[in-house]
């Protein structure tokens, strides 16, 4: 077992949070949003619902990151919740946001670049940017959805997995 007690002189190591957060399961998404450079992604998952009407929905950018000017002022963006077979394009985008490898980017509706054969898709329009510390929290409107069937992928203590529908 492992304790960490909360000293606000001192305060929490990052580390040791970043750590202990692993422990929360998540599924893994990839942003994606145009740019004059061509198409860029980040594979994020602070992705999370926030209303149903209206459609909002939620991630955090680090705003010391290179891609924070690429999202943060991006007016549409599409979310990609990834499944169990896409685990090495989530680990292409963590390493380089314009390596897309094999996947074959098509066009969405508002010129954001789509990955093919993702779990659910959803075209966000930007409404809100809060600050969050040393992340930004994006905001926005889902103005398109499209949702397929298979197993998702899964991020737990700093490992992708498969995660059985
Ligand atoms: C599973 C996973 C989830 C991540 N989630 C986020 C996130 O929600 N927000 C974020 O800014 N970066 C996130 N990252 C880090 C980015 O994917 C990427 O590695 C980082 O932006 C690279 O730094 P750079 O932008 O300076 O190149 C995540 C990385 C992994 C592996």
């Amino acid at each position: 077992m492992m304790q960490c007690m909360l000293d606000e002189s001192i305060g929490i190591d990052p580390k040791v949070l970043r750590n202990s957060l692993g422990h929360f399961a998540t599924g893994v998404t990839i942003v994606t949003a145009q740019t004059e450079q061509g198409p860029v992604g980040i594979t994020v998952n602070s992705f999370a619902s926030v209303s149903l009407d209206p459609a909002l929905v939620l991630w955090s950018i680090d705003r010391n990151g290179s891609r924070y000017d690429m999202f943060r002022y991006a007016e549409h963006y599409a979310i990609h919740v990834l499944r169990a077979q896409q685990g090495d394009l989530a680990f292409k985008i963590v390493k380089n946001a314009r390596d897309f490898g094999d996947w074959d980017l098509v066009g969405g509706e508002y010129g954001v670049p789509i990955i093919p054969q993702c779990l659910a898709v959803f075209e966000c329009q930007q409404t809100e940017v809060y600050r969050g510390g040393d992340h930004d929290i994006i905001l926005g409107e889902v103005k398109t959805l499209r949702t397929f069937e298979g197993d998702g992928l899964g991020f737990f203590k700093g490992q992708m997995m498969t995660v059985k529908s």
